[in-house]
């Protein structure tokens, strides 16, 4: 074992549905990497979602969002309930995590895996930048003549210059490290205004970093299907956060049956984002490893499986 013992303090903020079940998982899996690598997590409990809302009120309160920006990341579950309406905790703790700590990239890594041929596109292999910040998201807009039939619904679309170009540069020093090539993926031939920004400033970036300029609509670049996703503040002038990009899954949870793949994957970018590469690997190696051999049928079963294969890799390390 490494002698340099390094410590993280991660958030676990487990949340709603499936996710408390496919984070549980993946933590348990941290820890066995980091007894592998020589690091240890201090796992600062973190239960906020739907329950505590309907227990308290709360959301988001300003006490707990200070304690997670001392932490070094926040592994998320998934986040939203039906017995919640609608945005309360969308909005109110995921959107408000991502905009108060700036994670102004959300980072998802889409690959080929073994035994995992639904997207029928052989050689898959790349990572969407998506902008985390901005846009329709930012919650610029409202209601008025609410209840008449006059009612009107706004949500305006914000584009900054400055806020899309740093996430296309972001994007564009990820592809020169990569294939050279980047694509911009939007709907300029509808939404003509901000299109126009974010193609400007992509050919911008592009031509000055050196990399290819490629353009897809978005309804064209939607027919696959992603995983694991990492919400980035690169400057790490504080914690960044990681989450499967699936949802809350009301319908299975609590019936063993999730899926913790997405949540491992989701480990795997926080290792690699706290400087530990190798284990990170060897955490997506299991997966992969598992995935090879026709996957798991139930939570457990996967839990099982990766921990053999992380404790395999181990062995022939
Ligand atoms: C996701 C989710 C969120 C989003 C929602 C819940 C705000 O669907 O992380 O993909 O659209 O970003
Ligand atoms: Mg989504």
């Amino acid at each position: 074992m490494p002698d340099n013992v390094g410590s993280y303090a991660v958030a676990h903020l487990a949340g709603d549905g499936i996710g408390p079940e496919v984070t549980a998982v993946a933590r348990d899996l941290v820890d066995l990497a980091g007894k592998q690598h020589g690091f240890t997590i201090d796992w600062r409990h973190c239960p906020l979602g739907s329950e505590h809302y309907l227990r308290t009120g709360e959301v988001l309160p300003d006490e707990v969002l200070d304690g997670l920006r001392k932490t070094d990341a926040i592994l998320l579950g998934a986040v939203g309930s039906p017995q919640v309406p609608p945005g309360v905790l969308e909005r109110g703790l995921l959107l408000r995590l991502r905009f108060d700590l700036d994670l102004y990239v959300n980072l998802r890594p889409a690959k080929q895996r073994p035994g995992v041929d639904a997207a029928s596109a052989g050689d898959l292999d790349f990572v969407v930048v998506r902008e985390n910040t901005e846009g329709l998201y930012a919650g610029a807009g409202g209601i008025v003549h609410r209840g008449t039939a006059f009612e009107t619904a706004t949500e305006e679309s914000l584009n900054t210059r400055a806020g899309v170009e740093r996430c296309v540069r972001y994007a564009a020093k990820l592809a020169a490290r990569r294939s050279g090539k980047l694509t911009l993926v939007h709907k300029t031939n509808v939404l003509t205004n901000a299109g126009s920004l974010w193609m400007r400033v992509a050919e911008e970036v592009a031509a000055d970093q050196g990399v290819s300029l490629d353009y897809a609509h978005v309804d064209a670049a939607c027919l696959l299907g992603l995983s694991a996703s990492g919400n980035l503040n690169p400057d790490k002038t504080g914690p960044s956060m990681f989450e499967p990009v699936h949802g809350s899954a009301p319908d299975i949870a609590g019936t063993g049956k999730a899926n913790p793949a997405g949540a491992v994957l989701s480990a795997a970018l926080m290792l690699d984002h706290l400087g530990e590469p190798e284990a990170a690997a060897e955490l997506e190696g299991a997966v992969d490893a598992v995935l090879a051999h026709g996957g798991a049928a139930t939570t457990k079963a996967w839990a099982d499986a990766l921990a053999e294969q992380l404790a395999r890799t181990e062995v022939t390390r």
